[in-house]
């Protein structure tokens, strides 16, 4: 089968009407714009989002200076930290201050600590008196610097026979 030589009148014909574009070549050019621009506009999108603003976290170990006028057993809870510190007659220990229940932090009271969320009590040394606290609040790595100044580390969880200092 042999093609005809377009005429001229038919080449000038096809270039100022040209040839609808198949619907199926239509909808896959549209389909392929449509995920394109998607992806142009998430990825701007995504660069416009505002960076993490993560804080370093503080460190676990701080040092502390006791009040000279803190009386034996008296709890000592150093600003925006989870420990409480007391003076013993043979040394000064750090007792954990959040809750072993489910974490909330244990508020000082005449006995030792309670719970502000389901009402465990806790003593001075830590040890349960009422439930539902599951285990006695931990003990906490001290060292003296000095005679008022320790170092406390609330990452160290120690037996309660070593934690004097
Ligand atoms: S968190 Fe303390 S009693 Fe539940």
């Amino acid at each position: 089968m042999t093609t005809q030589p377009k005429t001229i009148e038919q080449v000038k014909r096809s270039r100022l009407d040209p040839e609808p574009i198949p619907r199926r070549d239509f909808l896959g050019l549209a389909a392929l714009w449509s995920a394109a621009s998607t992806l142009l506009f998430a990825t701007v999108g995504m660069l416009r989002l505002p960076k993490a603003a993560v804080l370093p976290s503080p460190s676990k170990k701080f040092r502390v200076v006791l009040p000279e006028s803190l009386a034996l057993h008296q709890p000592f809870i150093p600003p925006g930290r989870s420990v409480g510190l007391f003076k013993a007659e043979t040394g000064v220990y750090a007792v954990s201050i959040v809750c072993t229940h489910l974490g909330c932090i244990v508020k000082s009271s005449a006995s030792g600590f309670d719970c502000p969320c389901h009402g465990s009590r806790f003593s001075q040394d830590g040890s349960v008196l009422r439930g539902p606290a599951p285990k006695a609040l931990p003990r906490l790595a001290v060292n003296r610097m000095c005679d008022h100044e320790f170092i406390v580390d609330e990452g160290e969880i120690i037996e309660a026979s070593e934690a004097m200092a």
